[in-house]
């Protein structure tokens, strides 16, 4: 571990400075990189599709502690949306996302564009066998296969020491901790906690599309998980039951359509039928069209 106090000086004099590098091609990213590397920096990523917010920023920040080097890549990655999914209308923010990361010292953002990305050419995917299927890939076919393509494109462009998700995306750390077993990357990988708004719910770049009204029937989601979880501390063993419980809230709250909501094996993912340990609870739902995820970790 390098010396904090030198990286605390470091990361107010860039505050002041500002001297965040915008990259767009691959060949400057690469530059960049080789030359913070070539000085023994440690190379930290955290990857985004932008509409930064405080759950996107909490990794930043936390790369920011932990890295010499900071790159941030901000990419909306059509590989990951379904043909009828929010692609066109996704919340595209460069501007201001440039001044959050200038804000909190990064060095690099990486902004490729689509062709860079997915040349006409493009023909290789990954597929991480049955994660990708089951949960949120049950309801977005070929949403997981375009997750890791592009995560494994990302890494391979910034040769990352750490990359940075959060838990937000439970299923989506998972698929790429194993893609990273799997392919024998040499990348650590950070996971940090879902921040939450002070009345629960999940921060989500989706979560701007939210009318007042569609966002108070959004609360359902962490309501539902905070239910299971005061279930368990009370002694449950019905796992079943306490699955009914959390559809039974989401279903009875007007305006919430639910896709699933369920209580699992914190790894594999798999229904159980009796109480572990650790267990996690997850939900998605639409809110009218507003396709939103959550979940939390229970012990018992
Ligand atoms: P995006 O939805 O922009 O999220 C980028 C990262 O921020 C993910 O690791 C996600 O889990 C994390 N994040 C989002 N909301 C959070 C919250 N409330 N608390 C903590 N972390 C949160 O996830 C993606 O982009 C894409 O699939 C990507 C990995 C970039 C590949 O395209």
């Amino acid at each position: 571990m390098r010396c904090y106090h030198h990286r605390g000086e470091r990361l107010r004099s860039k505050a002041l400075t500002g001297e965040l590098k915008l990259v767009e091609i691959t060949e400057d990213l690469r530059r960049e990189v080789a030359a913070a590397r070539a000085e023994g920096g440690r190379i930290g990523l955290v990857p985004t599709m932008g509409a930064l917010h405080e759950g996107h920023l909490s990794l930043v920040r936390a790369a920011r502690e932990q890295c010499d080097f900071v790159v941030v890549t901000i990419f909306v990655n059509p590989a990951q949306f379904g043909p009828h999914e929010d692609f066109g209308q996704y919340p595209r923010r460069l501007e201001s996302d440039l001044a959050a990361c200038r804000e909190l010292g990064v060095d690099l953002v990486y902004h490729p564009a689509t062709e860079s990305v997915y040349p006409e050419e493009f023909k290789t995917f990954v597929e991480v066998e049955e994660l990708s299927n089951m949960l949120e890939g049950a309801f977005r076919p070929g949403h997981f296969r375009g997750v890791a393509t592009v995560v494994l494109k990302l890494f391979n462009r910034v040769c990352p020491d750490v990359a940075y998700f959060g838990r937000k995306d439970y299923q989506q750390q998972l698929l790429i901790r194993r893609m990273c077993a799997d392919f024998d990357l040499p990348i650590s990988l950070q996971i940090c906690p879902i921040v939450r708004d002070e009345d629960g719910l999940a921060l989500s770049s989706r979560n701007s599309y939210l009318t007042p009204q569609q966002r108070r029937s959004a609360l359902a989601l962490s309501q539902s998980l905070q239910l299971a979880r005061d279930q368990f501390a009370k002694g449950a063993t019905n796992v079943e039951a306490v699955r009914a419980l959390m559809r039974a809230h989401l279903n009875e709250t007007p305006g919430v359509e639910l896709d699933y909501a369920t209580i699992a094996h914190p790894e594999s993912l798999v229904e159980i039928a009796e109480p572990l340990p650790e267990m996690i609870a997850l939900v998605a739902a639409r809110v009218d069209a507003i396709r939103l995820i959550d979940n939390m970790l229970l012990k018992t």
